[in-house]
């Protein structure tokens, strides 16, 4: 069995404090995982051990089967994970259309010689006009950054992120901050932009959760307490019992 994305036996301590207490996870490529748990359980650590922004104390992650633990965070964007960095992505003096084309050009730059490169650049352009339209920013083509509205910026970087082309995303909480409708109207657009990738997001909204999710990894106190199904995950004992009196036991109906 081959999974995208694998985390064997992880673990991190910052000082000596255990954050990561052996965290197991096998993602299926294509799949879409919603990663929720209590606040400081280890979800963004988690993601910075799978990005390379933190190498775990011990344990391994493997992408594409490939141990990608130790690698730079640029070496491992190249082998096809990409993250969002929430705002540090975005150049806020660049349009929305340059700062596609760059996300785009970044990426080819590393794979090709300055020539091939050169040749390149008319591919790139179409690139980033096809992100622009995906994450629907045609219209603010020539706007800078800067002056976007949040939930157009949070747009803008996802393009970015889904711009290099990596079949596997990470997203840290991307609807954070926003209202519910600028909510429900992004989740379309990760689903839209992730078609056939496989997608780990953060997420606290128990609506959106249930509605965009494959499957569901628990993440309590440094391990992975449940990886399954919304439904399965919905009725597991343990969940529940972490989670009592807060939204997995009425996340049917969504949000809080
Ligand atoms: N660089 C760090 N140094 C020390 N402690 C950290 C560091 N990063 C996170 N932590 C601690 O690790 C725990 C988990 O944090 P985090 O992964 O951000 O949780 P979550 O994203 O699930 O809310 C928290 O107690 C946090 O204070
Ligand atoms: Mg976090």
């Amino acid at each position: 069995m081959s999974y995208a994305l694998e985390l064997k036996d992880l673990h991190k301590t910052f000082g000596k404090t255990p954050i990561i207490r052996g965290a197991n996870l096998a993602v299926k490529a294509g799949e879409r995982v919603a990663v929720i748990g209590p606040n400081g359980a280890g979800k963004s650590t988690l993601f910075n051990l799978i990005s390379g922004r933190l190498q775990p104390t011990s344990g391994d992650v493997l992408l594409n089967g490939e141990r990608i633990n130790g690698l730079a965070p640029y070496e491992i964007n190249r082998k096809g994970l990409s993250r969002s960095f929430q705002i540090t992505n975005i150049f806020p003096k660049l349009s929305v259309f340059e700062n596609l084309r760059c996300g785009v050009l970044w990426s080819l730059g590393y794979r090709y010689t300055f020539l091939r490169f050169l040749s390149r650049l008319d591919d790139a352009n179409e690139r980033a006009e096809l992100l622009m339209r995906q994450v629907g920013l045609e219209r603010k083509r020539d706007v800078l950054a800067v002056n976007l509205t949040y939930a157009e910026q949070r747009a803008l970087e996802i393009g970015i992120t889904i711009g290099g082309g990596a079949d596997v995303i990470l997203l840290d909480e991307p609807t954070a901050g926003m209202s519910k409708t600028e909510t429900a109207h992004f989740i379309d657009l990760i689903r839209e932009v992730t078609v056939g990738k496989t997608l780990l997001t953060v997420e606290h909204d128990m609506g959106v959760v249930f509605g965009l999710a494959d499957k569901i990894a628990v993440v309590v106190y440094g391990e992975v307490i449940a990886y399954d199904t919304p439904e399965a995950v919905r009725a597991n004992a343990r969940v529940q019992e972490a989670y009592l009196g807060s939204p997995v036991a009425d996340a049917q109906g969504g949000g809080h």
